[in-house]
């Protein structure tokens, strides 16, 4: 572990303010006090399979009830193995069969401030009919399907829709380029591509179709594309007629009855992409059942669900957040959604709040890396609007600083709404570690304790327990119904991964350490995974995208602690032969990482430097790098550097202008 990670555990260490739910909160909470947490945690833990098994059939509506629950052939597990069900009756038709067809789903604000509401019968009548286009253009169970869309409904319909055929869907952030798009889509080997013409971002139109055009170039599996007009900017001018078809063209002849494909249980629901500690992004597969169920559980545990409630999480659909938390936990329980489009200060800072005061919001869940956004715009922008309906707050995505999760707890939660702090992964599924708001004492930059049947651990190099405020790795020892079930198309990487590490563990990649109190605090990765805004990158896949430009010889990527972003992008670039550094090169070289990943990894410092400090064996030395562009001094042993002069050459390009 870094000596900056050590830092952070000396300032946390210091952390003694504690927070006990309200009792107007307490009295009306599923969880009400810690003996009751405490009964139920202690059921989970006596037989956890026992405990699933029930969860199971309470939470789920299963076409065909399952006889067995887990088995597990590590790292392999199948859970309710011979169940069958599917997700989108979960969260559509078992709704409106009992009643609630008129509740509303979905509570929609575009950008330029257009507005729907969608109530569950609605919904389900357009994931019907987009399944039955979907069935149109050939797309069968088993087929992938790629979603590259903003944050309006339809994306939700077309997730629905490929869930009710059977149709794994995967995601991509907007974010990313058309050449990340395209090698996720070459990756799974999807037939269809799913998109937009394009979105409203801080009051311009983000080209998705653009992008679109030119994956397609590259990505020879897709057959045909779907492209939602939403700006009506796209004149179709470009458009492929033989294998593009307009959305609202295709729905108009389907018909708005679909009966859902029975699914068993370890059907895959979907891929996501993610960044791991190599260049190339893994498709992580998650099944129906047990990700359902975890989706669906702690949606309503941790965010202490009630049926009036109205619920928003801003993350984007293209994340993992908002696969569990925008899109099936929340549908699963018949809750009421806010999705808005664009941008959080846009036409001003105070849009969020609008937003919450205008819908009534009761629960807000967001990332530390817009709070502190927030924080920077000022207080004025909170303090003009209405925030009384919010009764719980939620953070996810990074380690919350104490400062910001004060900030939340006063200005935005008027020191009456509990905070829940959520660790959890694109791999977990759903929410592992985090307070059950009417019973933990919450403290600031603590995720709290683990969710029931979860046996989360921080451990050493061996897997032994490390004593209490000590750092170690954290490790969760038993499996539970919503994690992965593999990288898709790489089962020896999935086992290399997650399972070699430590044996017989689950290895996060975290770095964590647990109080006195049971609590755990999550230090950062301590792998070479950035956390930049609360978005996951590799430093592998910068440094390969630096490397493939032609006047580029070498590159490490590392993070710097950023007072916004948590982790800025620092680069150190060799050149080749006899190429001279210039401003006008690093632009070049920013373009191409954009290029070739997406914005979300643009870099924030190249620096560039004759070589790059490395071990005898050649390893670079990434401590040092970060440490130098932190602007700390090193203490740590430099006996095993090639060339002791790099570090001084590096230090002093600090003192020359930097992008
Ligand atoms: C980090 C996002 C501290 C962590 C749901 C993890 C957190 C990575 C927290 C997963 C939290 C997520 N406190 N760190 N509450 N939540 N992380 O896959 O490093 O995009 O491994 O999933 O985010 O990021 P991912």
């Amino acid at each position: 572990m870094t000596d900056s990670r050590a830092k952070t555990i000396t300032s946390v260490l210091q952390e003694e303010r504690s927070f006990l739910p309200s009792k107007e909160f307490q009295a009306r909470a599923r969880i009400s006090s810690l003996a009751q947490y405490e009964e139920l945690r202690q059921e989970a833990s006596r037989d956890p399979e026992a405990f699933w098994a029930k969860k199971a059939r309470e939470y789920l509506q299963w076409q065909k009830d399952f006889t067995q629950v887990l088995d597990w052939q590590e790292p392999h597990a199948k859970w309710f193995g011979d169940g069958q069900l599917n997700a989108s009756v979960n969260c559509l038709d078992r709704h409106v069969e009992a009643g609630r067809g008129q509740k509303t789903a979905i509570l929609w604000e575009g950008e330029p401030g257009d507005t729907r509401r969608i109530t569950y019968a609605e919904l389900l009548q357009d994931v019907c009919r987009f399944a039955n286009a979907l069935k149109e253009l050939g797309i069968r169970k088993g087929d992938r399907v790629m979603i590259y869309m903003p944050m309006v409904p339809e994306t939700v319909v077309a997730m629905l829709a490929c869930a009710r055929i059977g149709a794994p869907h995967s995601l991509v952030f907007g974010g990313f380029s058309a050449e990340a798009l395209a090698s996720r889509s070459n990756d799974a080997k999807a037939k269809l591509m799913i998109t937009a013409d394009g979105n409203y971002r801080r009051g311009s139109v983000v080209p998705l179709k653009n992008n679109v055009d030119e994956a397609l170039r590259h990505a020879p599996t897709i057959e045909n594309v779907i492209v939602l007009q939403r700006t009506g900017k796209d004149q179709q001018g470009t458009w492929n007629k033989e294998r593009e078809h307009d959305w609202h063209e295709l729905m108009q002849k389907q018909s708005d009855i679909c009966p859902p494909e029975e699914l068993d249980s370890e059907h895959p629901l979907f891929l996501l992409y993610t960044s791991g500690s190599t260049g190339q992004p893994k498709g992580i597969l998650h099944t129906t059942a047990g990700y359902l169920l975890g989706c669906a559980y702690t949606f309503a545990e941790t965010f202490d669900y009630r049926d009036d409630d109205v619920y928003w999480c801003t993350a984007d659909v293209g994340w993992v957040t908002g696969h569990s938390y925008v899109v099936y936990g929340p549908l699963a329980n018949a809750a009421t959604v806010v999705i808005y489009e664009g941008a959080p200060n846009y036409p001003d800072p105070s849009r969020f709040w609008q937003i919450i005061e205008k819908y009534k919001v009761t629960i807000f869940y967001t990332a530390p890396t817009a709070i502190r956004s927030f924080i920077k715009w000022g207080d004025e922008f909170v303090e003009k609007q209405d925030l009384s309906s919010l009764r719980l707050l939620g953070t996810v995505g990074e380690p919350i600083n104490p400062e910001a999760w004060m900030w939340y707890r006063q200005k935005i939660g008027q020191d009456r709404c509990p905070i829940v702090d959520t660790w959890w992964q694109t791999e977990t599924g759903c929410i592992m570690i985090a307070p059950f708001p009417g019973a933990t004492p919450t403290r600031p930059g603590t995720a709290t304790r683990p969710f029931f049947g979860i046996e989360a651990d921080v451990v050493d190099h061996d897997g032994n327990p490390v004593p209490d405020n000590t750092g170690g790795f954290l490790v969760i020892k038993k499996p539970w119904p919503s994690m992965l079930r593999t990288i898709y198309g790489d089962d020896e990487r999935y086992r290399k991964q997650y399972w070699s590490h430590i044996p017989g563990m689950y290895f996060t990649g975290d770095g964590a350490r647990r109080d006195e109190h049971g609590n755990f605090w999550i230090m950062g990765r301590i792998d070479d995974v950035l956390n930049v805004s609360g978005h996951r990158l590799s430093t592998m896949e910068i440094e390969s995208a630096l490397v493939s430009h032609s006047s580029v010889a070498e590159a490490a990527v590392v993070g710097r602690p950023d007072a916004i972003k948590g982790e800025s992008i620092a680069c150190f670039v060799t050149l080749e032969g006899k190429t001279q550094p210039t401003p006008e090169l690093k632009t070049e070289l920013i373009q191409h990482v954009v290029r070739h990943i997406g914005a979300l990894a643009r870099p924030d410092d190249i620096r560039f430097t004759e070589s790059l400090p490395k071990t005898r064996s050649g390893k670079i030395m990434r401590r040092l790098l970060r440490d130098i562009a932190a602007g700390r001094q090193s203490n740590g042993d430099m006996t095993t550097l090639e060339d002791f002069s790099v570090l001084e050459r590096l230090r002093h390009s600090e003192e020359q202008e930097s992008v």
